[in-house]
């Protein structure tokens, strides 16, 4: 099978990390990946924040659970949003898989290409991790923070323009895990000749 088509059929996300640090050649491919992603009229208007210093990981995480605890929690609240906030009450929990790689994809508030470029950007970043042999995983929690005052403080401190919110992350190292296989794909296929 073509190496392309197999990189993409095989890549799986992966949640579970060794403590090694990926090689800083391949973190300046991925991240290169990414922003050779198509994008709305050519503007490349998102930044890439990847950040592999342990104390700023901390500091993301802990961002992450004291705003998730800051949530209150009504009978109209997503289960999943409750179970996270259920997990952000241990102090210790950790939202980033331990992986001692994270990547925040910002972009403009306003740009209403911003959701696909990142998303895009994102996609390439990963497939282009999985060809060097590093395991990566989406991750959502910081996206749907992104509003939310605390984040703000952080995406502050970690030089995030302040005209730019967060449209998704995605955590890398190698693997610790073998990855459960794809699941079956569903009959989403319809062409029309
Ligand atoms: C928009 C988006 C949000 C996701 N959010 C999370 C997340 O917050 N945590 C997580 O563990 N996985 C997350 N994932 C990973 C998906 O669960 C995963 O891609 C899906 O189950 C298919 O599995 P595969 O990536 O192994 O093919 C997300 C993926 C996408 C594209």
């Amino acid at each position: 099978m073509d190496k392309v088509l197999e990189n993409i059929l095989t890549r799986r996300s992966i949640r579970a990390f060794k403590d090694d640090q990926i090689l800083e050649e391949d973190l300046s491919t991925i991240l290169m990946a990414g922003s050779y992603a198509p994008n709305g009229m050519g503007m490349q208007s998102w930044k890439f924040t990847a950040i592999q210093n342990e104390r700023t990981l901390k500091k993301v995480n802990e961002a992450i659970r004291k705003t998730l605890l800051s949530i209150p929690v009504v009978p109209e609240t997503h289960p999943y949003v409750v179970s996270l906030i259920e997990k952000a009450q241990d102090e210790n929990a950790d939202f980033l898989y331990h992986a001692p790689t994270f990547i925040i994809v910002s972009n403009l508030k306003d740009n209403g290409n911003a959701m696909p470029d990142s998303a895009l950007a994102i996609g390439n970043m990963m497939l282009a991790a999985h060809s060097l042999g590093i395991g990566s995983c989406w991750l959502n929690q910081l996206p749907g923070l992104t509003h939310m005052p605390l984040i703000r403080v952080l995406l502050n401190d970690l030089d995030i323009p302040a005209n730019h919110i967060v449209y998704g992350s995605v955590v890398m190292g190698y693997a610790a895990e073998e990855p459960k296989p794809a699941s079956p794909r569903k009959e989403v296929i319809h062409i029309i000749r």
